[in-house]
């Protein structure tokens, strides 16, 4: 979608703010909402900062995920007012706002102070934000049924929100594919890293969470946090899980590719990106996000028996006797938004079989969701299976020959349509 179409649907997606948070405001009994965007705490016994991200409510509203102390005036009936924090600093700059149609629709005003702007005439006003900022404030702090509805207003996202994650997407893309090249000319963690962020125009700082880049065993610890800063002698496999900010919003992407020679793993990655893709198209209106957890772990039986690594055991059994939960220990997703892990996704909490599952609605148009099947070879999981009851099915020759390619996880975003989906991440990919 080309920019100027975009930035059109700014327009709408706020006009949809202000009717949502208008009759969420009601149903709380608060006439107006103070939101703060945040700011980054001091380390402890340091005079540096944490890296800032600003607040979800804020970034809904306008985008700006890097903009501390300042503060956004909710008021039903009213344009809102944000008031940005632009002191005259001569150790920091003030980056300039380009100009947007939001612009139109909400009153700037440029603030000196980090406090919260003295209000005129607001009736009963709500704060929400980081208690340590909002302490000062007189103000009712961060009700919990407010905060639990304006939740709710993220849940179904607008047009526009929907092309910003496409963007998000898109972005993301490139770096991926840099981090593949770079993987493919045998280069370390760190440099695949500087590849993604060279390649997506992104500072690692900046990206929506942690880029997990894991080569060989690294590539089985869930949310590995290092970057090696020497490639491996062999170089075996490359799970890179990164996303993009786009306006706020958050892409959330992983992809997983064998080294040279390693065909046993390399078939496991086709087995489990075509699980990935059925997975994906299970995402529809009224279906039971759950279920497709559930389906993923059939799946995922499925291809540990025909991998060869398991024997001896129906598909059925090998997800009852726990085996694909020691394959794949995490939830199938998650909503995805301004957060990478959005908000509302458990208004019930998971089922037992599925305790890290982050989302357990049934889905809706406008939702968007994660769908991001794995399977490792995580010692710490692999080693009761193998001295349980079941370890006689699991094939230990097939099982050790692939440890050290420690894992594969596969990771789109999809967006909920009327009558299917819109895979985000394959939009372009082809
Ligand atoms: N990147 C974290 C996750 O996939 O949930
Ligand atoms: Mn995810
Ligand atoms: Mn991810």
């Amino acid at each position: 979608m080309p920019e100027d179409a975009l930035l059109s649907l700014q327009l709408d997606h706020l006009k949809e703010l202000q009717s949502r948070y208008e009759s969420v405001l009601a149903d709380n009994g608060f006439d107006s909402l103070l939101i703060a965007s945040g700011a980054a705490p001091y380390r402890h016994g340091d005079d540096q900062r944490w890296h800032f991200q600003g607040y979800g409510p804020f970034l809904h509203w306008t985008g700006l995920a890097g903009r501390e102390n300042c503060w956004l005036l909710i008021r039903s009936g009213h344009k809102p007012v944000l008031w940005l924090y632009e002191p005259v600093d001569f150790w920091h700059a003030n980056q300039a706002l380009p100009e947007e149609p939001w612009q139109a629709f909400i009153e700037l005003r440029s603030n000196q102070s980090p406090d919260a702007p003295v209000l005129d005439d607001p009736g009963h006003v709500a704060v929400i934000g980081d208690p340590a900022l909002i302490d000062g404030v007189a103000r009712e702090h961060n009700p919990e049924d407010l905060l639990a509805a304006l939740d709710e207003t993220r849940v179904h996202k607008t047009a526009y929100e929907i092309e910003c994650l496409a963007r998000a997407n898109a972005l993301a893309l490139v770096g991926h594919r840099a981090a593949r090249d770079a993987f493919a000319n045998g280069e370390s963690e760190f440099s695949i890293s500087l590849a993604y962020q060279q390649a997506t125009g992104q500072r690692e700082a900046d990206a929506p969470y942690h880029s997990i880049i894991g080569l060989n065993e690294h590539a089985g610890t869930l949310h590995y946090q290092y970057y090696d800063t020497r490639p491996p002698g062999h170089p075996r496999s490359l799970l890179i899980d990164a996303g993009v900010r786009f306006r706020g919003y958050c892409s959330d992407i992983t992809r997983t590719t064998a080294g040279p020679g390693e065909s046993h793993f390399a078939a496991l990655v086709h087995g489990l990106e075509r699980l990935q893709l059925r997975l994906c198209e299970m995402v529809a209106p009224g279906v039971d996000y759950v279920d497709i957890h559930r389906k993923s772990h059939q799946g995922i039986a499925a291809l540990l028996s025909a991998s060869g690594l398991v024997t001896g055991l129906t598909d059925e059994d090998i997800v009852e006797q726990g085996i694909t939960r020691a394959f794949f220990p995490h939830g199938i997703g998650h909503f995805l938004g301004v957060q990478v892990h959005d908000v509302a996704g458990k208004p019930t909490p998971p089922p037992e079989d599925a305790p890290f599952l982050r989302l357990t609605r049934t889905l809706e148009p406008g939702m968007v969701v994660t769908i991001e099947p794995g399977l490792y070879f995580i010692p710490s999981l692999l080693e009761p299976l193998l001295a349980g009851e079941v370890g006689r099915h699991i094939n230990r020759e097939r099982l050790n020959s692939l440890r050290g390619c420690g894992g594969i996880r596969i990771e789109d975003n999809v967006a909920v349509t009327e009558t299917g989906n819109r895979n985000l991440t394959r939009d372009r990919q082809g």
